[in-house]
């Protein structure tokens, strides 16, 4: 253990990070290049949690909430093996990716509902054309299995969306549902993408680099894709898999593609794990999020692989206690904490780990983004093994973030404190480092420890009112970080 012994519960999160970080760098360098072939092969969620369960994993405990949720979950599946099987075909679907099949969804899903750890099965081989359609919980049993095998897609027609909907697959108020197999969900999302008139206006777009063009060009939208048809479109564009206010999701296996938006969001849910899932969009796609979690604790993410037009990983208020590991980024906009603060509001951010991360072809690496304005906090984030290949910012705070409208200026701000970056290596195009913090809230305890960030053409890290510390050298060296913590302020 190096620094921060200055005591304090703030400095306890770093410490405990750092605590870890060494453990865990003993143990990874013992399995040196086996790693990455391990990992793979824990692709079962019960090895995930027996494997890290008793140990510390990433920076943090898995609550234990979260192995006593997946024990239960996982009992519960073993005693229904020869559970009950709802089979969208016996109600009347069609699958033949042109008849409306969204009544027989829901007809499955009514029976489904009223037993405990059934499945419903979307079968491989067809192609189903569902309608905006919510599986809606509070009455059903726990543990259910919405199993999808074949293909699901969305409707591109204007009447299907009325005036506007926040998703399109919706799972809520359900307790242990697990969505899996081998199929996609598709949400054949460049109707939408070409109708975006907020979206040449954000920061992250007027950062946008060759690699990820705007949308505008028109080059991953369809020849067919008539001018009418998406001004008919309604404003707001859904999320295409939506799970709300429910606790032990399980989301495996499955890829969801060309998501009208966000590809896949998790509102207010406790105890969620994410694995072996693919998202894939082009890069040129607008506000087309991986995974976006909001209001949410005790998440785990890992073994997926994630290509959108935003970020990879959208981490937003209300969340703790969110594990992410092996994960593979890109095209997209990388992983981030916020925006948060918009709009003077309070934003609570606590916990994050993101490590064992690959981006490629991104526009930022790891990002904390908040609005002037707001109030609250975001404390004991780490970020840790992370390579980027040619991303523009492979490290960002920023605390002006402004999605390119004039932002007035204020002196509240959502606080940032406890942050480390450990093992960022690869190469950047534009900024190795960019702490940009408030003047009246500076960001504390940022730790930088192995940084090695190269460029073609060197560009110096950047820090403004940024507090913390270099636990070793870094390549490029950074110099701009001011030595001490300055004491810490609105804690969630
Ligand atoms: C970006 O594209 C423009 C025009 O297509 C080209 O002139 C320029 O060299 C490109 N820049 C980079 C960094 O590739
Ligand atoms: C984009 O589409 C519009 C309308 O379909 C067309 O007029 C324009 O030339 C296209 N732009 C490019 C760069 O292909
Ligand atoms: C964050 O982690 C610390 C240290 O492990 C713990 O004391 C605290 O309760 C956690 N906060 C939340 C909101 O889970
Ligand atoms: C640093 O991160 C890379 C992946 O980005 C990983 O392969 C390597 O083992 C890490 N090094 C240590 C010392 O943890
Ligand atoms: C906000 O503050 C910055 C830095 O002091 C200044 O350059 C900018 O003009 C201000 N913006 C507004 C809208 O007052």
């Amino acid at each position: 253990m190096r620094g921060f012994n200055r005591g304090g519960p703030k400095f306890l999160i770093v410490t405990a990070l750092l605590i870890v970080l060494s453990i865990e760098q003993k143990v990874s360098s013992a399995r040196q290049g086996r790693q990455f072939q391990r990992q793979q092969d824990s692709n079962t969620p019960m090895s995930l949690l027996r494997e890290d369960g008793d140990g510390e994993f990433t920076g943090q405990r898995i609550p234990r909430v979260v192995r006593e949720v997946y024990q239960a979950k996982f009992t519960a599946l073993n005693a229904a093996r020869d559970n009950t099987v709802f089979n969208v075909l016996d109600y009347g679907a069609k699958g033949d990716g042109a008849t409306d099949d969204t009544k027989a969804f829901e007809a499955a899903w009514i029976d489904t509902c009223k037993v405990e750890a059934s499945t419903m099965m979307i079968p491989s081989g067809s192609v189903f054309l569902v309608k905006p359609i919510s599986f809606s919980g509070p009455n059903c049993q726990p543990n259910i299995v919405f199993q999808v095998d074949g293909k699901i897609i969305a409707p591109t027609n204007a009447k299907a969306w009325g005036s506007g909907l926040l998703q399109w697959l919706e799972f809520k108020k359900l307790k242990g549902i697990t969505v899996r197999g081998k199929g996609i969900i598709d949400g054949q999302g460049s109707v939408w993408w070409k109708k975006s008139p907020t979206y040449e206006l954000t920061e992250d777009n007027k950062l946008t680099s060759n690699s990820t063009k705007l949308a505008s060009d028109n080059s991953s939208l369809p020849d067919s894709v008539s001018t009418e048809a998406v001004r008919k479109l309604p404003h707001t564009k859904p999320t295409a898999l939506r799970f709300y206010g429910s606790s032990g999701v399980t989301v495996t296996g499955i890829t969801i593609q060309n998501s009208q938006q966000t590809h896949l969001k998790f509102d207010d849910c406790t105890v969620v794990q994410v694995f072996g899932i693919t998202v894939s969009s082009p890069g040129d796609s607008p506000n087309t999020d991986g995974i976006h979690l909001q209001n949410s604790q005790n998440v785990l993410i890992h073994n997926s692989n994630l290509a959108c037009g935003d970020d990879c990983i959208s981490i937003q208020t209300g969340c703790s206690s969110i594990f992410i590991r092996d994960v593979i980024c890109g095209p997209g906009h990388g992983i981030s904490i916020g925006s948060l603060g918009k709009d003077n509001t309070r934003a609570c951010v606590s916990n994050i780990t993101v490590r064992d991360v690959k981006m490629h072809d991104t526009l930022n690496g790891v990002r904390i983004k908040t609005w002037q304005g707001g109030s609250g906090s975001v404390q004991g984030v780490m970020f840790a093994n992370i390579q980027v290949s040619e991303v523009e910012r492979p490290i960002i705070i920023d605390q002006f973030y402004c999605d390119g409208k004039k932002c007035s200026n204020h002196t509240s701000a959502v606080g940032i404190s406890a942050v480390s970056f450990q093992n960022i290596t690869g190469t950047y195009t534009k900024s190795p480092v960019h702490f940009a913090c408030s003047d009246t809230m500076p960001c504390t305890g940022v730790t930088l420890t192995s940084i090695e960030l190269t460029a073609k053409q060197e560009i110096e890290p950047f820090c403004w009112q940024t507090y913390g510390k270099l636990e070793t050298e870094t390549i490029p060296p950074v110099n701009c970080l001011k030595a001490g913590n300055k004491p810490n302020y609105d804690q969630c």
